[in-house]
């Protein structure tokens, strides 16, 4: 269970769960500003954000520009694949192949233009080491010399995390749910990030959380410590009061699509075993192979009010960091 921070430690960066000194203050503060969202425009007046993205994204791109605009600060995207240099990660490298530019300058520039970073890199899930060192986010820390904030590393996605815990908080009925977080079928390889943060926030949670996929799915151990994994996805829906839908690619044989039995997809037929569980998932989601069609359309589902509290977690973020620039 996550402790109150006791110190009055405030957030200086946002890459993980690790970066918020209090979850039970930082819930309550995003409850406060989802009530007025347009409350502090003067707060991020004279302040800017880069948005730098190396992936895509319709939901991070838009609700960061959103929650920015709505703190009155100036916030400029840039899509490095189409509109930068590629840029080097590794040190020591002679930069005659395909590289024009190192992260060492390109961070320490891009620090130089804003007040605030924001970075989005996937996981490349080829070599599960380089992944979970989280290279490109934490070059960014080690050398923009600004805050950054998390949009989706290699191994988490914590603003979606938050705003899953804020959307959840809402919609209990319950001081303790039971919480379920189900592997389903996809017919691509993604990361673990999104898994990984939804389990750690939820372990820091008021919440019963119960982890069901298929063998050889496990995620990795420091994540799953202390949580209990359901192989039967029956079982675990039982008395659910949430259900959240997420496929990840395998941990153990990195990368992998291991399985696309789509007698996992989430379907009415397994809500009905729940106790009338609301429906999560992050977004985008592939109708009927992840979920189908009655669920998504019915009113179970939440999931556009967990895109909306997007906005809401990263207002948050971005207020927390304001606070401590101004
Ligand atoms: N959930 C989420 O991060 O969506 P995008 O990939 O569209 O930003």
């Amino acid at each position: 269970m996550y402790q109150r921070d006791k110190t009055g430690a405030k957030m200086k960066q946002f890459l993980s769960i690790n970066d918020v000194p209090d979850l039970n203050g930082l819930l309550d503060k995003a409850l406060n500003i989802k009530a007025n969202l347009n409350g502090k425009r003067e707060l991020g007046k004279h302040k800017s954000i880069g948005l730098i993205f190396l992936n895509p994204s319709l939901r991070t791109r838009l609700s960061s520009q959103r929650a920015a605009l709505n703190l009155g600060m100036d916030a400029i995207v840039l899509d490095v694949n189409s509109g930068g240099w590629k840029l080097e990660f590794d040190d020591g490298v002679i930069m005659n192949g395909d590289s024009a530019e190192h992260v060492k300058e390109a961070a320490g520039v891009l620090g130089r233009y804003f007040d605030v970073l924001a970075i989005r890199s996937f996981a490349a899930l080829e070599d599960r080491e380089k992944d979970y060192e989280d290279a490109v986010l934490n070059a960014f820390a080690e050398y923009s010399g600004v805050p950054i904030i998390n949009m989706e590393s290699a191994t988490g996605h914590p603003l979606q995390a938050f705003a899953d815990l804020i959307t959840i908080t809402e919609h209990q009925k319950k001081s303790r749910p039971k919480v379920v977080l189900s592997w389903a079928p996809h017919p691509k390889a993604l990361p673990q990030a999104v898994a990984n943060s939804f389990v750690r926030w939820m372990k820091a949670s008021n919440v019963d959380l119960m982890v069901t996929h298929p063998n050889g799915y496990e995620l990795a151990d420091t994540i799953m410590e202390g949580v209990s994994v359901e192989y039967d996805q029956n079982i675990a829906f039982d008395n659910a009061d949430f259900i959240y839908a997420k496929n990840w690619s395998s941990y153990t044989n990195y990368g992998k699509v291991l399985s696309s039995d789509s007698s996992w997809m989430i379907t009415q037929e397994k809500m009905n075993l729940t106790n009338n569980a609301k429906f999560l998932h992050c977004l985008p989601v592939r109708r009927n192979v992840v979920v189908e069609d009655a669920v998504l359309d019915s009113t179970s589902s939440i999931v556009l009010d967990q895109a909306e509290n997007r906005i809401v977690s990263m207002q948050t973020v971005l207020e927390s960091l304001l606070e401590e620039l101004k």
